[in-house]
């Protein structure tokens, strides 16, 4: 039995203690619902939500449908109900649309914030005003210390080897700073892509696991079928850590630089000004043609539905953890 009563109620009772990370444009409402159903936090970035001036907010539509399949599924399996989901806010100056995004949030009783770029005490206390909880994605210890003052209620780790904007530090020494101070709770990310490695983040102190780049692999993933593809065939000597494309430091498939006519190990870097979460970004083009990913995907063997990749961690987890208790019982 996993000890969970230390967590916020959001937390608790998952299939295996996983969230599914947030993914710019390929988290879409058919892929949180297929990881929520599966027994895991689904997550997607509010911003995946784009309309066009002066339509109804698609947040809101995508909210609705989410709530109203999982309310569904509830119904049908009362023994195996789905996860909670979870919003992700980029919480960056030139995030024009975050002030709107909260109150749709808070509109629906989001149960789940993850906030990035960026720690605000007014985006904790909008969470915290529907009875959600927010955990704070961060890349050092520093950056956590400041987070949890200004009132989240929890972290993401973001450690060496995660796609997107990844931090340089080793889990263990990125886990064991946060441990020394803080015993709330903590979701580890960088390369979770095995039930084993799962395993790892929960012997480190993590309470959580946060796997991201395997999902870009799913059926349900709104990805090019290319970069699926690309994603099965490459391993984690295949990945670049560059700044060039969003001004932040981050993983992206060498492939993916390499198709883009530049060669991936001899980018220069990018001054971080030009960072750009507005609605008049270029920056969706550069993951489009860049794609993100992390070190663990030589995990990933085929293209298939989001549900298999948590069936097979929920085994291997179990496996590892039955082989490591004989160790000491
Ligand atoms: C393609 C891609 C897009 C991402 N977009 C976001 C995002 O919009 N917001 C966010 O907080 N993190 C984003 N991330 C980071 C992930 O949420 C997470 O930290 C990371 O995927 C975990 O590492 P892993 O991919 O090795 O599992 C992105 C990662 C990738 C690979």
């Amino acid at each position: 039995m996993r000890d969970e009563s230390h967590l916020p109620k959001a937390l608790q009772g998952l299939r295996i203690p996983l969230i599914a990370s947030p993914l710019f444009i390929i988290s879409v409402p058919e892929l949180v619902i297929a990881q929520c159903k599966a027994g895991i936090v689904g997550s997607f970035p509010a911003l995946n939500a784009r309309e066009g001036e002066g339509e109804h907010p698609l947040l809101d539509t995508w909210l609705t449908q989410i709530k109203e399949e999982l309310d569904r599924h509830n119904q049908a399996n009362p023994d195996t109900p789905a996860a909670p989901y979870a919003v992700n806010q980029i919480v960056h100056r030139s995030n024009g649309r975050l002030e709107r995004d909260l109150e749709i949030c808070v509109k629906h009783d989001v149960p789940i914030w993850i906030t990035s770029l960026g720690a605000r005490v007014e985006v904790n206390e909008a969470a915290h005003s529907c009875g959600g909880i927010v955990l704070h994605d961060i890349i050092n210890n520093r950056f956590a210390q400041k987070a949890v003052e200004k009132g989240a209620d929890g972290l993401v780790a973001v450690a060496a080897g995660a796609g997107g904007h990844a931090g340089q530090q080793s889990p263990f020494a990125l886990m064991h700073e946060i441990r020394e101070w803080f015993d709330g709770p903590v979701a580890l990310s960088g390369s979770i892509a095995t039930g084993e490695s799962l395993l790892a983040a929960r012997a480190m102190g993590a309470d959580l696991g946060y796997t991201g780049s395997p999902f870009i692999a799913t059926d349900e993933a709104n990805a090019d079928q290319a970069y699926k593809d690309m994603i099965v065939e490459s391993g984690a000597e295949d990945i670049v850590y560059s700044s060039l494309f969003t001004g932040v430091w981050g993983n992206y498939l060498k492939g993916s630089v390499e198709a883009a006519g530049m060669d991936p190990d001899n980018l220069p870097m990018a001054d971080a000004s030009t960072m750009n979460f507005g609605s008049d970004r270029e920056k969706p083009k550069a993951w489009k043609t860049i794609w993100g990913s992390g070190q663990g995907i030589g995990a990933i063997k085929s293209v298939g539905p989001a549900g298999a990749i948590v069936d097979r961690m929920a085994a291997e987890y179990a496996a590892a953890g039955k082989k490591l208790a004989a160790e000491f019982s």
